[in-house]
């Protein structure tokens, strides 16, 4: 990143392309990461790990994954995403660029290893330096790895090739509503049906190849504690969402992480007494989920009725939930499967009723009265720094001294 001329002093303001943001505040980042870091503290600690490597560390559940492990349990930790600083006055930097520095920041404070590596996860080259830094400066082993990665494509490590996910359909075609953030729109969205390349191709992406290359290298390298544990973060969700979801393209990258995790967690109880697991977790508000065909509207509608019920949560409270209740806890949910299920809540029967009801009547006119569409907004706004009270985006940003810390 070459920077010629100073930066300026700027009030940086949200863009939203759809439902992608363009623009991500600094101030109303670290804002964000302090709040989720007070959510843990007054949450609860829990006896969990105290070394832990998260891939897809940046944003939503990976960084809440962090957050969680760090202030719940003391674990120093290892986080892998791929994030750009500021690169001009109009690229001020992606929301997990000043994530990853105020965790860090804050990590620190509390005397915490907080080490962040921005790259590629997907190569070989990222694994080494993660190895390498394991044994040279983290103290020789790891005893999680949670895998949170949320991609577009994936650059095969052995041959090259260069592989691009799609959410899409299988079979037929789906039609149904979703949300315009930019617009506070609804349309109707139509998902087409994929090939099967389509199909092999986002396998490659999202589902359990990576993850694998990832505990093998650790495995060979020696670095994995005895019980270690892996955790890689899954979506089955209802009946409603299976057509363009768990039954489409992403559900089918998701099976295939699940054989991987079978495989694998065999493999981690003979070596290490440890274990693979698969969380299947609740549908919240985050990068990845708002570009889901259709799911906008069916995530509004959920939040509508799990807040009238108190059950609404947010990335930080699913996943110190998870972690703290579930993973280090006494109070494990299991399907059939194996699978370990905080998504139980977002799937019980008078939740999904409710859901129903609402989606079966929702037009683009009364849409935000019957739906949290507000609420998914708002959660979408602070993903990127904005909303926050108490951060003041009038002011000018000095985006030069910004532009001097590193994560
Ligand atoms: P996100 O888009 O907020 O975060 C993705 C993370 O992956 C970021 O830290 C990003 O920097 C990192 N990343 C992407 N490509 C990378 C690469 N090549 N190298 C290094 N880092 C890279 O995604 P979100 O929604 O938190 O998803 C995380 C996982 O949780 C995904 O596997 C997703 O399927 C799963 N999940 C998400 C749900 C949701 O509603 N958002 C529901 C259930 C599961």
């Amino acid at each position: 990143m070459t920077i010629v001329a100073a930066l300026p002093k700027i009030a940086i303001k949200p863009v939203l392309k759809g439902n992608i943001a363009r623009a991500a505040h600094p101030i109303g980042c670290e804002a964000s990461v302090e709040e989720q870091i007070g959510f843990v503290k007054a949450n609860g600690h829990y006896n969990g790990p105290k070394k832990a490597v998260i891939l897809g560390a940046s944003s939503s559940y990976g960084l809440a994954s962090r957050i969680s492990l760090a202030f719940g349990s003391n674990a120093d930790t290892i986080g892998v995403s791929f994030e750009r600083g500021i690169t001009s006055p109009e690229q001020t930097g992606t929301a997990g660029w000043w994530n990853n520095i105020f965790f860090k920041k804050e990590a620190e404070k509390a005397g915490l290893l907080a080490k962040n590596f921005i790259g590629d996860a997907f190569s070989t080259e990222m694994k080494e330096q993660v190895v390498q830094y394991i044994k040279e400066e983290f103290g020789g082993k790891i005893d999680i790895l949670v895998y949170s990665l949320a991609s577009p494509k994936r650059i095969d490590p052995q041959t090259g090739t260069v592989y691009t996910s799609c959410i899409k359909s299988i079979g037929e075609e789906v039609r149904d509503f979703s949300i315009n953030l930019e617009k506070q729109e609804i349309f109707e969205q139509v998902v087409e049906p994929a090939t099967e390349k389509e199909i092999a191709d986002t396998v490659k992406v999202m589902g359990g190849e990576d993850w694998e290359l990832w505990i093998q290298a650790l495995m060979e390298a020696g670095v994995l504690a005895e019980g270690f544990k892996t955790v890689l973060y899954s979506y089955l969700g209802p009946e409603i969402t299976r057509p363009f979801y768990s039954g489409g393209t992403l559900g089918q990258a998701k099976a295939h992480a699940a054989q991987t995790s079978d495989r694998m967690n065999q493999m981690l109880k003979e070596k290490v007494n440890g274990e693979s697991v698969i969380c299947v977790s609740k549908a919240v508000t985050t990068k990845a989920s708002a570009v889901i065909p259709i799911l906008p509207v069916y995530a509004s509608a959920l939040y509508k009725v799990m807040i009238e019920k108190g059950l609404h949560e947010t990335p930080i409270m699913h996943k110190h939930r998870f972690f703290k209740e579930m993973l280090y806890g006494d109070k494990r949910e299991y399907d059939e499967n194996g699978y370990l299920r905080p998504d139980s809540w977002e799937l019980r029967e008078d939740v999904q009723a409710e859901v129903k009801a609402i989606i079966d009547q929702v037009t683009p006119d009364n849409f935000r009265e019957l739906t949290a569409v507000d609420v998914f907004t708002k959660e979408f706004m602070q993903l990127n720094g904005f909303l926050f009270d108490g951060v003041n985006y009038e002011e000018e940003i000095d985006l030069e001294a910004l532009s001097q810390l590193r994560p």
